[in-house]
């Protein structure tokens, strides 16, 4: 009975895993694309990359002239949309995309659109800067995949392309209008080579969150909350200044890992977040400021003394407001949307109430 039993289980495990090979097969690299004259253009000789592994997303393409190029998406088809979009920095807003889907009618529907920003409230139907060629976009479902075929009428189409797909059975109703996807990925094309040169942005994942969380606490909530030591826990000395110091250098050593993080992560990605950057920089460059100060501070009873703490202070106070608009900027650079935002802003709002009622007990004692 045994053995019946595990040659049993085996042969449900080889047939599963049969079949499941058969299914994701159904479109490949290896295979060819027949799309049985349903495409406007020539299909044949087209470059194919598995542009997104995790979806099953294979991107075809050819330049076919000196301004004209042509793509085919092959996607699975899960009752959602799939979407292709050409991106000037790498993000969402700003780009346009190409998106299709079959609807509860059976009809097939393939669109521009203008992506304004991750809101989809921003995102219109029939708009777009993608120089489409006239009636070169064509749609088509079949053995279970869409094909989205289209023509760009350029020189050289933009390198970062995104993907992403919709949420199961919510597809778009009459006015068109997409709900926000359930995945999406960013990937850089390099035409030439026929290569994804630059590896998805969720592979670094890890690295996107641990920027992040390191920044938002070394800069955002850390030194916030060593100010707030040095100026309101003055009673307490000299534990006041010890604490202010530790803290501070805690944060100091989070938030230069958390701006270390970041240079690797633009280097990986290749995005644009050229003011996120130059900001973080400018953060850096204060935190260093105070540190030096430190070393150089003057003895309390010395002139100069006074001018030290107003600077000390000031230079803290403009650090702090920079850091926290950063990390609010950061949060929507990395599309993070809404949780990260209301933890963060918890988070702040907690810190600039017990920092007013220290203010006001500090005023109530003088
Ligand atoms: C391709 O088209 C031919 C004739 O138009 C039809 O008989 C055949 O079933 C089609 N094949 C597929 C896979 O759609
Ligand atoms: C595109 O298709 C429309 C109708 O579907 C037709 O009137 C028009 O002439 C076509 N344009 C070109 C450039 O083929
Ligand atoms: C591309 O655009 C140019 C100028 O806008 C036009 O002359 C040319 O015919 C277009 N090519 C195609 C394939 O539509």
């Amino acid at each position: 009975m045994r053995w019946a039993y595990s040659f049993i289980t085996v042969l449900l495990i080889f047939f599963s895993s049969l079949s499941s090979i058969v299914i994701s097969q159904s479109d490949s690299c290896n295979s060819v694309l027949n799309l049985n004259g349903s495409v406007p253009f020539e299909t044949t000789n087209l470059v194919c990359l598995s542009v997104w592994q995790a979806q099953d997303y294979i991107l075809r393409f050819v330049q076919n002239g000196p301004s004209l190029w042509s793509f085919v998406l092959s996607a699975p088809y899960t009752n959602a949309y799939v979407a292709i979009g050409f991106s000037p920095s790498g993000r969402m807003p700003g780009s346009s995309a190409v998106v299709g889907w079959s609807g509860s009618d059976g009809a097939l529907v393939i669109k521009q659109y203008y992506l304004g920003d991750t809101n989809p409230s921003k995102v219109n139907p029939d708009q777009g800067e993608l120089p489409i060629v006239p009636n070169s976009s064509a749609i088509k479902l079949q053995s279970s995949r869409l094909y989205l075929a289209f023509q760009l009428n350029t020189t050289q189409p933009l390198s970062r392309v995104l993907y992403s797909v919709g949420p199961r059975d919510r597809l778009p109703s009459s006015n068109n209008r997409l709900t926000e996807h359930r995945d999406k990925v960013s990937t850089r094309l390099n035409y030439q080579s026929g290569k994804l040169n630059y590896l998805p942005a969720t592979t670094y994942a890890n690295l996107r969150r641990g920027h992040g969380i390191v920044n938002m606490l070394g800069w955002g909530i850390l030194m916030p909350i060593g100010v707030i030591t040095a100026r309101y826990l003055r009673h307490f000395d000299p534990i006041w200044f010890y604490s202010h110091v530790a803290i501070q250098m805690v944060a100091f050593v989070l938030g230069v890992s958390g701006v270390i993080a970041g240079f690797v992560l633009e280097d990986r990605l290749s995005v644009d977040v050229d003011k996120h950057k130059t900001v973080g920089i400018f953060i850096l460059i204060f935190g260093c400021l105070q540190a030096i100060a430190i070393l150089v501070r003057p003895d309390k009873s010395s002139k100069a003394r006074k001018y030290w703490n107003w600077y000390h202070s000031n230079v803290g106070r403009v650090l702090i407001i920079f850091a926290i608009a950063n990390v609010f900027y950061g949060i929507h650079l990395g599309d993070e949307g809404r949780g990260w935002n209301a933890g963060y802003g918890v988070a702040i709002a907690l810190l600039i109430l017990v920092a007013i009622g220290l203010e006001v007990r500090m005023w109530m004692r003088k």
